[in-house]
C-alpha cells in the first residue's frame, strides 16, 4: 500500500490531472527511447508511465522519501499504465518498469555511465544540459522547456541540434517537426551567451513560445 505521504506528494504534483502523462505520451510517440534520465525530477514519476527504465535525480528530501516508498511508487505507475498493471513476473523476473532514484545534486558526478541514456529530461530545474549531457548518447534527445534558460543554453551548445518542438493546447501536447527555423528567434536583438543565461537564470523571450523543445545530441 502506498504511504499517505507518497499519495499526497503525487496528488500535488499531478494537480493538473494527467498533464504530464499526456506530455510524456506525446514525446514517447515521437521518439524511440528505453532509458531516460530526469535530473531535478522532484516527484514527477510520469515518465515511468511510458518508458521502461527511468533514473530520477533530486536533492530535495521530500523526493527522497517519495522514491523510498518503492511499493507506493509502483502502485502509482501501475494505476497509470494499464500495460504495467496487467504484467506478471515471468520466469522469476519481474517485467515491472525500472525506477531508479539518485538523491543528490545533478551538477556533481552521478556515477552513471557516459552515453547510456536515450532521453534527458530538463523541466523547470536549471541548467541540466550543461551538467548531464555527458550521460546522453549521441543520437539521443534532450527534452527541455524554456523556463529556467536551459532551452536557450541548449540552443547555443554545439553538441545539440533542434529536431522538434512540443506545442501545448489546453489538455493536449503535439510534437511538431516542421518550420523549425521559425523557432528560437529572440524578440529583441540579443546575443545569447552562457554568462548571460547563468547570470539571469531565466529563459529568453522568443517570438514563438512552444511548451518545450527537443534537441538531438549530435556530438
Ligand atoms: C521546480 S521543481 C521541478 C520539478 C519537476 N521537474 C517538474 O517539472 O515538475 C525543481 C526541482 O529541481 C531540483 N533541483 C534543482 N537543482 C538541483 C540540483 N542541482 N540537483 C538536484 N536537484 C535539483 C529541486 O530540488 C526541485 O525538486
Amino acid at each position: 500500500m502506498a504511504k499517505p505521504k507518497t499519495l499526497k506528494l503525487w496528488a500535488d504534483q499531478d494537480r493538473h490531472e494527467g498533464d504530464r502523462k499526456r506530455l510524456f505520451t506525446a514525446v514517447s510517440q515521437a521518439i524511440t527511447a528505453e532509458r531516460v534520465l530526469y535530473p531535478g525530477s522532484f516527484v514527477d514519476i510520469a515518465p515511468s508511465f511510458v518508458w521502461p527504465d527511468v533514473t530520477y535525480v533530486d536533492m530535495d528530501r521530500r523526493a527522497r522519501s517519495f522514491f523510498e516508498d518503492v511499493e507506493g511508487v509502483a502502485e502509482i505507475i501501475a494505476k497509470n499504465d494499464p500495460a504495467t498493471a496487467g504484467r506478471l513476473p515471468t520466469d522469476g523476473f519481474s517485467t515491472k518498469p525500472v525506477v531508479s532514484f539518485i538523491p543528490g545534486d545533478y551538477s556533481q558526478d552521478l556515477g552513471l555511465v557516459e552515453g547510456s541514456y536515450d532521453l534527458l529530461v530538463s523541466l523547470y530545474a536549471g541548467f541540466i544540459s550543461q551538467h548531464c549531457t555527458y550521460y546522453l548518447r549521441v543520437g539521443g534527445m534532450l527534452l527541455v522547456n524554456p523556463s529556467h534558460g536551459d532551452a536557450a543554453m541548449a540552443s547555443i551548445d554545439s553538441r545539440y541540434e533542434l529536431r522538434a518542438v512540443v506545442e501545448s493546447r489546453p489538455g493536449q501536447y503535439r510534437v511538431r517537426r516542421d518550420d523549425l527555423d521559425t523557432y528560437l528567434i529572440t524578440k529583441k536583438p540579443v546575443e545569447i551567451t552562457i554568462d548571460l543565461l547563468q547570470q539571469s537564470g531565466r529563459g529568453v523571450a522568443y517570438t514563438k513560445s512552444p511548451f518545450a523543445y527537443m534537441f538531438e545530441r549530435v556530438a
